[in-house]
């Protein structure tokens, strides 16, 4: 069983996806550690309701980030943690941290990546035109929305969006990827080369998409 440690900042929809996914035995998994630098983040009353340990270290406390990340590190390896899994984590983790986890720390992001790194990306992602945006499950590098990409989920753009109801159709797809990334690490079938990460025994798509749809397709 893989032992996972969650970093979280806010409301924790993406962690309830985990915890339910574990629950329903869909995800072989243990979530060893709920860490916060938000202790008003309503995800630790998530991993609370779930019985799970939390854990909580503001940036007031440790202002350095490295120092920060040190002590972040320090908690999660005593709590045995194999994967990190960032899930709406709004710091962005120095070379101390990514370095502690090679490859052993996952990050969602709510747009198509490499389209979009960063902040605001609904918006973005609105003004630009684009007839599609989605999320992807990403392993962590030293940059920003950067590494190696596992899975996306694609989600058209309407004419009638707004960022919110955009926000809303991403966040249910990323609900569905997250645990999916994390079982195919914990199943070891993940293997990166370069940029790429070939998944063993993966089921791949034959469909293609088109937005607007093509009238009698
Ligand atoms: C999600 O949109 C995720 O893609 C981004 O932060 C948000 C977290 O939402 N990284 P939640 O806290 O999981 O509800």
């Amino acid at each position: 069983m893989l032992t996972i440690g969650v970093l979280v900042s806010g409301s924790g929809t993406n962690l309830q996806s985990i915890i339910d996914s574990i629950e329903a035995g869909c995800l072989d998994a243990r979530i060893s550690v709920v860490l916060s630098d938000n202790p008003q983040a309503h995800a630790l009353k998530r991993a609370e309701e779930h019985g799970i340990k939390t854990c909580v270290i503001t940036k007031k406390e440790l202002p350095k980030r490295e120092d920060y990340d040190r002590r972040a590190v320090e908690v999660l390896n005593a709590h045995g943690v194999e994967l990190v899994v960032l899930a709406g984590f709004m710091r962005i983790l120095s070379p101390v941290f990514v370095r502690a986890f090679p490859l052993r720390i996952m990050n969602i992001h709510p747009s198509l990546l490499p389209a979009f790194p960063g902040l605001d990306v609904h918006r973005k992602a609105i003004e630009s035109g684009a007839r599609f945006s989605g999320c992807t499950v990403h392993f962590v590098d030293e940059g920003v929305d950067t590494g190696p990409i596992i899975i996306q989920a694609v989600v058209p753009i309407r004419d009638d969006d707004t960022p919110e109801t955009l926000r809303q159709r991403i966040l249910t797809e990323e609900h569905r990827i997250y645990p999916e990334a994390i079982r195919l690490f914990g199943e070891g079938r993940l293997t990166v080369e370069g940029r790429r990460v070939r998944i063993r025994e993966g089921r791949f798509p034959e469909g293609v998409l088109v937005n607007p749809a093509i009238e009698d397709e």
